[in-house]
């Protein structure tokens, strides 16, 4: 199944290094080509003479060596030869090295010298795993491409049963599997003539000059949803309220701030549209009056009026005609029960629940409830990995018709 295809394998210092055998195992049956690469600290945990020894192919410890002798620069010609690169198990040091530009280690430096597709199995300790240092190396590896499979839950090495665990390599290889698969998907995007719709981020309803109404919305589930549809294809507009998130190269952003500027843009831009996708936190109620000098301090109490703001997810459902809609569901409780009766009270195809507590977070527990009724939950894991996943269930909800350059 992997005939052909060279793999690296980087190995890093983590307690779940002895797992790399069974994985260069997996991988060797299937016919590729294993190169492993060891950092300093992974030999200090399992021996590269094993990893040797199973992928029948030297191991490289070390930059400034003559090994591999076959190669004439080795960590280059490593580089350009690899079909995908696996680092498995990764610890948080070269998941915030890769996401920091450095290069200063064999592993390091082929993964930047890479064009290869890279596959990224972290597994560290929970509270290691949960470091928004971390959780924000994670979100630009996701941005720049960097593919993720895991971590798991799972009882950890430290003895608590939590998330941090190397995902199986069963699972690893799996998911190398469909990465190489999708390499032929670099020049036939799945997503190559869809145009799609996106809103991001939350609004802003203005009370005076220098005050608002706002949500704690930062905008990255958006945004990894539009970077993640660019690069598969699509022709993107993404409709964002106010937020710190970096524009998506290839996409076209439109700036609002509040309610009625959504409104006003999706509206403007839903024409042609085969894919909407509402991930932006919308006001549900404004203030009545705007007032348009700064409010003074005078009362003790202050009363402020609200109005419901025109809820655009249902506008776009009545009147859908063949676009696939999504709309997103923040609950505190009652999850798929809230998000069930808003998917059929919007008339949606598709519904991503999840729990508020993932409002401003890098990652997220996602639920998907579709149109049919079918319920597909998924563990925590960064955005940038739930958009690819929201992405696919999209693409198998759609008519389509054969993309022409796939025959
Ligand atoms: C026994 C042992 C187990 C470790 N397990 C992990 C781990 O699972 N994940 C992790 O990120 N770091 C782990 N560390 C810490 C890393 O080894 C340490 O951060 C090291 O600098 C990583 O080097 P490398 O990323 O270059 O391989 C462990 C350290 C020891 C001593």
């Amino acid at each position: 199944m992997l005939n052909g295809k060279t793999i690296i394998l980087g190995v890093t210092g983590g307690i779940a290094a002895y797992k790399a055998c069974e994985l260069v195992s997996r991988l060797k049956k299937l016919n590729a080509d294993v190169r492993v690469v060891m950092t300093k600290e992974a030999t200090k945990l399992i021996g590269p003479i094993t990893l040797r020894t199973l992928s029948g192919n030297p191991v490289v410890t070390d930059l400034f060596t003559d090994e591999p002798a076959d190669l004439p620069v080795p960590h280059i010609a490593l580089a350009q030869k690899a079909d995908l690169i696996i680092i498995a198990p990764c610890t948080a040091n070269i998941i915030g090295k890769l996401a920091g530009g450095i290069a200063d280690d064999a592993l390091t430096t082929i993964v930047m010298a890479s064009p290869a597709k890279k596959l990224i199995a972290p597994a560290m300790n929970c509270e290691m795993w949960r470091n928004p240092v971390v959780q924000d190396n994670i979100a630009k590896l996701g941005v720049r491409s960097f593919e993720f499979v895991g971590p798991e839950e799972g009882m950890l090495a430290c003895g608590v049963e939590d998330i941090g665990k190397m995902s199986k390599p069963r699972a690893i290889v799996k998911a190398a599997i469909k990465l190489l698969g999708e390499n032929k998907e670099t020049l036939t995007p799945d997503l190559h003539g869809q145009k799609v719709l996106i809103t991001a981020g939350g609004t802003r309803e203005a009370i005076d000059p220098i005050r608002f109404i706002g949500n704690r919305s930062s905008g990255k589930m958006g945004y990894a949803l539009a970077a993640a549809a660019r690069r598969r294809g699509a022709d993107v507009t993404l409709v964002s309220g106010p937020t710190q998130a970096a524009a998506p190269e290839g996409v076209t952003v439109i700036s609002v701030e509040d309610a009625k500027g959504m409104r006003e843009a999706v509206l403007a831009n839903r024409p042609g549209q085969n894919i909407i996708i509402m991930a932006a936190a919308v006001a549900d109620y404004r203030p009545t009056i705007t007032f348009w000098q700064k409010l003074k301090k005078e009362n003790e109490v202050f009363e402020l009026e609200l109005s419901r703001t025109v809820d655009i997810l249902a506008e776009l459902g009545r009147t859908k005609n063949g676009t696939c809609l999504v709309g997103f569901a923040a609950e505190t409780n009652d999850h798929i029960e809230n998000a069930r009766a808003k998917l059929s009270e919007k008339n949606l195809d598709l519904i991503v629940v999840n729990d508020a507590s993932a409002i401003e977070q890098d990652s997220s527990e996602i639920k998907l409830i579709d149109k049919h009724g079918n319920v597909e939950e998924y563990p925590m894991q960064a955005k940038p990995q739930s958009a690819n996943i929201i992405l696919d269930k999209i693409i198998s909800l759609i008519p389509r018709s054969p993309d022409p350059r796939l025959s």
